[in-house]
C-alpha cells in the first residue's frame, strides 16, 4: 500500500457527529478496495467551541486543512449562536479560503425511495447541480446606512467576476461531458431581472459552449426552473447556476431524491482539496438520539472517493448504498428508518 490519504474530519454540530462517525466506518471498510488506506484527523470546530471559548475557525487549522487529501464535514448550525455567525465564519470560510469553487450537488432517485413527485421514478430524477460557491451574494458585500433609523437603507452585494464564472461553467461543461449521459447542459439565471450578473453568466456560458459542440445547451431563469424541476425533472443532466440560485434549487432537488437524510455535496477545486457533506444541517431535535439517517454522509464519503480517483471503491459503496435502500430501509426520515443510525452505517458495511 502506498502513502495513505489523508482525511480531515470535522464532525460540527448537532447529527454531525453521528453521522460522520458511520461514514468513516463505511470508508474504513471500503479502504481494502483502495490504492491506499486513510488516515483520519479531528477538527473540533462549531457551536459548542464558539460557545465555550468564541473559537470559530482558527488560521493554523485552516493550513492544516488547506494540506489535506480531502475534508469530510457533519453538519455546521447550533441554536445556541445566532444564525450567520457560525455558517459564515466556518463553512463559508472554508469554501472561499480553500476557493472550493464548485458545489457538486447530485440529485438522484434511486430505486426504494419514495419521492413526493407522483409518477416520477429513479428514471426521471437523475441530474447534477454545479453551484457557484465562492461569489455571488454569499461574497459578504454590503452597508448599513443611517443604521435603527426610519431612514435606514441595507444594502447586500451580488458580486460575479468573469473568471469566477467561466470556471464554473468550465467545469460544467466537462463535467457534462464526462458523465456521458444526456449531454444536456442547462444554464439557470434570471435575465430577465439580473440585467448584470445574468447577462454575464449568458455571455460566458455562450463563449464556453463553443468548446464543446457535442452538448446540447438550454437556458432557463430560476422560477421557471424550480417549477420544471417538479413537473418534468426528467429533462434535466447538468444545470449550472450561481451561488444563491443553486442554494436554493438544491433543497428542491434534494427533496424529490428522498430528502434530506440521502442528499450529499462536494464542495470541490478540481486543482486542491475538497470538502464533502450531507447537506441536511445538524438537526439538532435528533441529535444524540442515534436516529438520524447517515446515508447522505456516507454519501459524501461515496463522492470523495470518486473525487479521489478511487473510482472502483466509489462503485462498491454506491452498489452498497443502493441495496440498503432497495432492501432494508423502509423510509429516509430520522427515527423510521427501521433501523438505528448505527445500524444502518452496519448495513451498508455489510454489503460491501
Ligand atoms: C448549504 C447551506 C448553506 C448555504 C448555509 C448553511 C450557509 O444552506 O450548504 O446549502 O447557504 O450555502
Ligand atoms: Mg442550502
Amino acid at each position: 500500500m502506498s502513502e495513505q490519504y489523508n482525511i480531515a474530519v470535522i464532525p460540527g454540530d448537532g447529527t454531525g457527529p453521528e453521522v460522520v462517525e458511520e461514514g468513516i466506518k463505511v470508508l474504513e471498510a471500503v479502504s481494502r478496495k483502495c490504492t491506499s488506506g486513510f488516515r483520519f484527523r479531528e477538527f473540533r470546530l462549531g457551536g459548542e467551541q464558539y460557545m465555550e471559548n468564541g473559537t470559530l475557525l482558527p488560521d493554523e487549522v485552516l493550513e492544516e486543512l488547506r494540506k489535506t487529501d480531502a475534508i469530510f464535514l457533519g453538519a455546521i448550525g447550533h441554536s445556541g449562536v445566532k444564525p450567520g455567525i457560525l455558517e459564515r465564519e466556518i463553512l463559508l470560510r472554508l469554501r472561499f479560503e480553500l476557493d472550493l469553487y464548485i458545489n457538486l450537488r447530485p440529485v438522484k432517485l434511486f430505486p426504494g425511495v419514495e419521492t413526493p413527485l407522483k409518477n416520477k421514478g429513479p428514471d426521471d430524477i437523475d441530474f447534477v447541480v454545479v453551484r457557484e460557491n465562492t461569489e455571488g451574494i454569499y461574497a459578504g458585500g454590503g452597508s448599513f446606512f443611517k443604521k435603527d433609523t426610519p431612514y435606514e437603507v441595507a444594502l447586500q452585494e451580488s458580486i460575479h467576476t468573469r473568471r469566477g464564472v467561466e470556471r464554473c461553467i468550465r467545469f460544467a461543461f466537462e463535467y457534462c461531458k464526462n458523465r456521458n449521459k444526456k449531454k444536456h447542459l442547462t444554464l439557470c439565471a434570471k435575465t430577465n431581472v439580473l440585467i448584470y450578473e445574468s447577462d454575464l453568466w449568458v455571455r460566458v456560458f455562450e463563449q464556453v459552449r463553443e468548446d464543446y459542440g457535442d452538448i446540447r445547451t438550454d437556458y432557463q431563469h430560476v422560477d421557471a426552473l424550480c417549477m420544471w424541476m417538479i413537473k418534468n425533472p426528467e429533462r434535466f443532466d447538468v444545470i449550472v447556476t450561481n451561488n444563491i440560485f443553486g442554494d436554493i434549487i438544491t433543497d428542491i432537488g434534494a427533496i424529490i431524491q428522498g430528502g434530506l437524510g440521502i442528499a450529499a455535496g462536494g464542495n470541490i477545486n478540481p486543482k486542491g482539496t475538497a470538502m464533502f457533506e450531507p447537506i441536511g444541517g445538524s438537526a439538532p431535535k435528533y441529535a444524540g438520539k442515534d436516529m438520524i439517517n447517515p446515508l447522505a454522509a456516507i454519501s459524501a464519503t461515496q463522492m470523495m472517493l470518486d473525487y479521489l480517483g478511487e473510482k472502483e471503491a466509489a462503485q462498491e459503496l454506491l452498489g452498497a448504498i443502493k441495496r440498503v435502500l432497495k432492501h432494508d430501509l423502509k423510509n429516509m426520515e430520522a427515527g423510521k428508518m427501521g433501523f438505528s443510525t448505527s445500524e444502518v452505517g452496519d448495513l451498508v458495511v455489510g454489503y460491501l
